[in-house]
């Protein structure tokens, strides 16, 4: 059986960190004997500056046909003038959209060994286990009209559409509680349904969907009161699930309980079967890019979540998870999860690193 992926590596750290990537596919290549056939492509400022467009058709086909996509990250203060349909987030963005990747799996664990460089009391993170279903192709990101006009006495007017359909409300809470169901049964929605109608549709929606699922208990929580209980008392969520602007905030949010944004794996998934995108919750990094010192865990782990959602390898994906948890047992850290009396490593070490401890892994 082979598997095709398209690594797309963009901008900023992007390169970095999919190097490592590449290395841990070249190590199952050999040492398990998985079947892949790469491809890879420019996206973002990247395929901006080789072809006028964040996003070639070509690219677009590719991540059609391949089973899954591996992506870096995109943008950066380079593109900070191009025309916003031309920028490197559109070219994300459009992938995203023209895959119908609507689910957007943002799992925040805290690993043991890193409770003390979460921003939280240890206490407050040790053992969290959050997963966030954001809604991805839908709601303010997308909705029209959108744009800036200029009015007549001289000012100037910005303006996007938050809107939501029944459907797209549906399907996302299915994934939530199907999740939800192998899980601890626990779904929170989150929504601004006191100010926003789109909120209190989202509301409504989610409750209906949820008589189809007896065993699973569901709570609703607005929106800022859920961004203040993730700093308060994280562990008290199971899987979240939100919309397209308030999920990106809240998993950055869930980022730091796990210490790091470099921590933090996502899988984005359409219909079953379909097209699968995975890439790190994190951007290209452009204060560090090109030091050698970004952490590649988050893509590494994106890497393990194709893997088991996508590839059917679920052992794989546990080596790769075992791995990075021993590797951080044993005191490596890069620079964003650094601690006192821990060793300071660079990307390139890491990587090494994680790859001798899939050898150690993969033979006990
Ligand atoms: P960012 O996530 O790139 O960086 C935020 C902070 O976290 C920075 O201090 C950075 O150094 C640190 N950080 C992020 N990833 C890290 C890693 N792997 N290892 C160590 N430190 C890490 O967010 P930003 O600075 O707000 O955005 C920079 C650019 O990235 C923008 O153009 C933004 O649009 C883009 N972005 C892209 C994606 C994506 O491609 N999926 C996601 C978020 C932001
Ligand atoms: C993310 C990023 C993207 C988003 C940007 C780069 C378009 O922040 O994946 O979290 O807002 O969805
Ligand atoms: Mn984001």
């Amino acid at each position: 059986m082979t598997h095709s992926l398209l690594i797309l590596p963009g901008d900023g750290i992007g390169p970095e960190i999919m190097v490592e990537a590449r290395r841990v596919i070249d190590w199952l290549r050999t040492k398990r004997g998985l079947n892949f056939t790469l491809y890879e492509g420019l996206v973002g400022g990247a395929a901006y500056d080789a072809y006028g467009v964040p996003l070639s058709d070509n690219t677009l086909e590719l991540a059609k046909t391949v089973d899954a996509v591996l992506l870096g990250a995109v943008g950066g203060p380079k593109w900070a003038g191009v025309d916003y349909d031309k920028r490197p987030e559109a070219g994300l963005l459009a992938l995203r959209k023209e895959l119908e990747l609507f689910a957007n799996l943002r799992p925040a664990i805290c690993f043991e060994s890193l409770v003390n460089s979460s921003s939280l009391k240890p206490e407050l993170v040790s053992g969290l286990d959050i997963m966030i279903v954001r809604e991805l192709t839908g709601g303010v990101y997308f909705g029209k009209p959108r744009g800036i006009e200029d009015l007549p006495d001289g000012s100037r007017r910005g303006i996007n559409t938050q809107v939501y359909t029944t459907p797209e409300i549906h399907r996302i809470a299915h994934v939530a509680f199907e999740l939800a169901g192998k899980r601890r049964g626990r779904v929170t929605s989150s929504d601004k349904a006191n100010v926003m109608e789109s909120g209190l549709l989202w509301r409504e929606e989610v409750t209906k969907i949820a008589r189809q699922y007896p065993d699973i208990k569901l709570d609703h929580m607005l929106a800022d009161s859920c961004a203040m209980q993730l700093v308060r008392a994280p562990k008290q969520f199971d899987v979240i699930v939100t919309d397209n602007l308030f999920g990106d905030i809240l998993s950055d949010v869930a980022a730091m309980l796990t210490g790091s944004l470099g921590m933090l794996p996502s899988a984005a998934l359409g219909v079953r079967g379909g097209a699968a995108m995975y890439e790190p919750v994190h951007g290209s990094a452009p204060d560090i890019a090109g030091q050698n010192v970004a952490n590649p865990i988050a893509t590494i782990l994106s890497l393990a979540m194709a893997l088991r959602y996508t590839f059917d390898c679920g052992e794989e994906a546990r080596m790769i998870e075992d791995a990075v948890r021993s590797v951080l047992a044993g005191g490596l850290r890069t620079t964003d999860i650094m601690q006192p009396g821990k060793a300071r490593v660079s990307t390139t070490v890491m990587g090494d690193s994680i790859l001798r401890a899939l050898d150690h892994v993969s033979a006990t």
